[in-house]
């Protein structure tokens, strides 16, 4: 059984052997948070607390199991907000305390790269991992799934939080990556030239914020004293400028992609977390991926955005390995 409280979703998930998802119980907390355009750490700490005994409740009954079928309990209890970190540990501690089920860690980044996989049974590694969320922009060289290292990461603003960004300027709602998508549909992706930061040549790290300041200036003017033009803009002015900027930041993830992939010689390419869901992305990726000869495997959409299936997923290899933690397991902020 795997448990996920690292940001803004209460979730559990039954699954055996790795890939066959026997329930996965989502709890999403979007609601509680959208008045604030972001996750407000309390208020998801809170709701943890409240949903963590009904969804794991949920997830063995929908699974049809009883709790002695359960070989051990695994847990996100890294990276994320501490505060929303220590609920899904402390759940999972006093479960295995108490059912005397092993305890098992896992690295929420690391799993969201397991919703890629696990559709695909001939695994071709090595692969390269881009994992695209509103708290990381991570590429991986993965040589299994339990062997990650790490390529490049955002100096700045993660993909996602930009998304949510660029979309609070234009009025749109929160999250911001959906909404950003659905609207620029509508718009001219080479209406604006928005910067497309790829760092030095060599980099495979990632900066989204001059790209965000740049919408911003683009829709207050360089003294930011314009603030009323958003609200007087037409929506295909809204549509252009969405347009423009999701295909600024899908052309530099999908380039930086490629450079990692060319490195490292990879087969595959994986790609995972909530910006995965983006069409333009993993139409991009494909046609990249088509281009080069490498396959690609894309998360489904309900398993980019946070879940516990992908965390009890990739807790099953460090089950065969038999990596497991103790009483004393903490959540931690960073990896
Ligand atoms: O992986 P996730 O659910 O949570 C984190 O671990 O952060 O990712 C949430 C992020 C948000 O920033 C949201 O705006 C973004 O994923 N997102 C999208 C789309 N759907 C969700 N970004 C771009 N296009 C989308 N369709
Ligand atoms: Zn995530």
């Amino acid at each position: 059984m795997g448990i996920e409280t690292s940001c803004d979703v209460t979730a559990a998930a039954v699954v055996a052997d790795g890939r066959n998802i026997k329930s996965s119980v989502v709890a999403s907390q979007v609601q509680l948070h959208a008045e604030f355009s972001g996750v407000v750490p309390e208020i998801a700490s809170r709701a943890h607390i409240e949903k963590i005994l009904p969804v794991i409740s949920a997830a063995v009954s929908e699974a049809g199991l009883q709790k002695s079928d359960i070989d051990a309990i695994a847990v996100a209890n890294q990276p994320g907000l501490v505060v929303a970190l220590i609920v899904g540990v402390t759940a999972a501690k006093t479960l295995a305390f108490v059912w005397e089920k092993p305890l098992i860690a896992v690295n929420h980044v690391h799993a969201h790269l397991q919703s890629a996989m696990l559709t695909e049974v001939n695994l071709q590694l090595p692969a390269v991992a881009l994992i695209v969320s509103g708290g990381h922009t991570n590429l991986y060289e993965c040589t299994s799934p339990l062997d990650l290292t790490l390529l490049g990461s955002t100096v700045d603003d993660a993909a996602g939080e930009a998304f949510d960004k660029v979309a609070t300027i234009l009025r749109l709602p929160y999250p911001g990556g959906p909404a950003i998508e659905k609207i620029a549909k509508q718009g001219d992706a080479g209406a604006i030239a928005f910067p497309r930061s790829m760092l030095d040549r060599e980099s495979l790290d990632f900066s989204f914020s001059g790209i965000k300041t740049a919408v911003l200036y683009y829709c207050r003017g360089q003294d930011m004293k314009g603030a009323d033009r958003v609200a007087s803009m037409t929506e295909q002015e809204i549509a252009d400028i969405a347009a423009s900027f999701q295909a600024a930041v899908v052309y530099v993830l999908v380039e930086k992609t490629k450079r990692a992939a060319d490195r490292t010689n990879a087969k595959t390419v994986l790609l995972g977390g909530g910006v995965a869901a983006n069409s333009m992305l993993r139409e991009s990726l494909l046609q990249m991926c088509e281009q080069t000869r490498r396959l690609l495997l894309v998360a489904p959409k309900p398993l980019c955005t946070d879940n516990a299936a992908m965390v009890a997923s990739l807790a099953w290899y460090k089950y065969i390995a038999g990596d497991f933690a103790d009483l004393s397991l903490e959540a931690k902020a960073t990896s």
